[in-house]
């Protein structure tokens, strides 16, 4: 026996020839179901679907599916994303569909999946343009928006027929955000006494509206000209802390874009990206930029989120927390189409005070020191 053949016996052979299941063409490309051998697992193909692309010569090559033992790989023959098509509507409450995914799937963005969102990128990648397009999808749903616009709101005021409250300074965006905790403060009682954890448990009659927080341009809310602005600055940071952190419970959620999410902005930003658990990441000048935005994915990913190129604009790295990430691109909604849908939906608007208002008073109070949950006897 060869050393080579000794080796062999001790160690699991990968690089066999795959065995190929049926091709089924799709309406770009084809599917392909493939046994794995002994010792393959679904990683052996994620490391090779670059060259396995230029070897069957498409665009790209994705893992669609797995199951013991089977990996279901889809190529696409050309860039779907070229030009995306897809219309931006509303897909059931708080769920969004806003464009194209790179497998022809709709990329939606679903709040109660997913309640937070960061949207990162360089200048002119696609953020608003997406932002445009949650709040269009939104505006005919029962939902109150609200909007914090960092650029002195000239993004976000010709939304303002829809939006129930819109700050434009970080001393409205402290107002606001104070507003929102004690929004939150209420929802929270509301739940106590009616002994559910979530506002989605609570009767209809008496559920609080859901309330959804765009933040554009959030670096502008850390930034410090000098100390005075310390503090303030230290209240607005844990003020959006805490409704990111209660927020998902209590009907609350978040989407927020910035060029540039990282620690370096101040404290309380590491922890703040930790609670977006959705990520998009558009084009990115500096490996460093997609890191931050997509963590610790797969280093696919992050190579993928920098070869996007400039003539692309809305083209996405996204990952919705579930370990998965797509290529995607938004729906292309203008300014003007985002500002005509949010003003012929304006009677959609909930009034600011209304929302600030305590929700109707349980049927039940539990008294305070009531025992919530009644012990059972121990058995002898
Ligand atoms: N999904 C898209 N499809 C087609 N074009 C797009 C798309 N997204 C953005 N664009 C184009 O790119 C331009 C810049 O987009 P946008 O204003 O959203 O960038 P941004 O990331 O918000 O930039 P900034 O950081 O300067 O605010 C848009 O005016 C539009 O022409
Ligand atoms: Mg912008």
């Amino acid at each position: 026996m060869t050393i080579s053949q000794r080796r062999r016996l001790r160690r699991a052979e990968v690089e066999l020839a795959p065995r190929i299941g049926l091709i089924r063409p799709t309406r770009n490309g084809f599917r392909v179901s493939i046994r794995l051998h002994d010792g393959q697992a679904p990683e052996d193909y994620t490391r090779v679907l670059d060259r396995l692309a230029h070897a069957w010569r498409v665009h790209s090559v994705r893992v669609l599916s797995w199951r013991p033992g089977r990996v279901t790989l889809q190529a696409t023959s050309r860039d779907p994303l070229t030009q995306v098509r897809i219309p931006v509507c509303s897909d059931g409450l708080l769920r969004v569909q806003v464009g194209l995914l790179e497998t022809g799937a709709p990329f939606v963005v679903d709040f109660r999946l997913v309640p937070h969102w960061l949207i990162a990128g360089a200048t002119q990648s696609g953020k608003s343009t997406l932002l445009n397009a949650i709040i269009a999808g939104l505006a005919p749903q029962p939902v109150a928006l609200v909007g914090f616009d960092l650029k002195g709101g000239v993004e976000l005021t010709p939304y303002a027929d829809r939006l129930s409250a819109l700050a434009t300074t970080r001393a409205e965006c402290a107002a606001l955000l104070a507003d929102l905790v004690a929004i939150l403060g209420d929802r929270m009682r509301a739940c106590r006494d009616r002994r559910v954890r979530t506002i989605w448990q609570l009767p209809e009659q008496v559920r609080p509206t859901p309330i959804v927080v765009v933040v554009d341009e959030v670096a502008e809310l850390y930034l410090m000209a000098d100390k005075s602005e310390k503090e303030e600055i230290a209240k607005t940071s844990t003020a959006l802390l805490r409704v990111a952190q209660l927020g998902r419970a209590f009907g609350v959620y978040l989407i927020v874009a910035g060029q540039r999410v990282g620690s370096d902005l101040g404290p309380g930003v590491t922890a703040l990206r930790a609670q977006l658990t959705g990520r998009v990441c558009h084009r990115v000048n500096d490996p460093e930029t997609a890191t931050m935005t997509l963590g610790d994915l797969d280093p696919a990913a992050l190579a993928a989120a920098c070869q996007i190129p400039p003539e692309l604009p809305g083209v996405a790295i996204v990952s919705g927390g579930d370990g998965r990430w797509y290529r995607a691109r938004s729906a292309y909604i203008s300014e003007e189409q985002a500002e005509q849908i949010t003003k012929a939906y304006a009677q959609m608007r909930p009034a600011w005070a209304d929302l600030k208002a305590t929700p109707a008073a349980p049927v039940n109070p539990v008294e305070p020191g009531h025992p919530v949950i009644e012990q059972p006897a121990q058995a002898a």
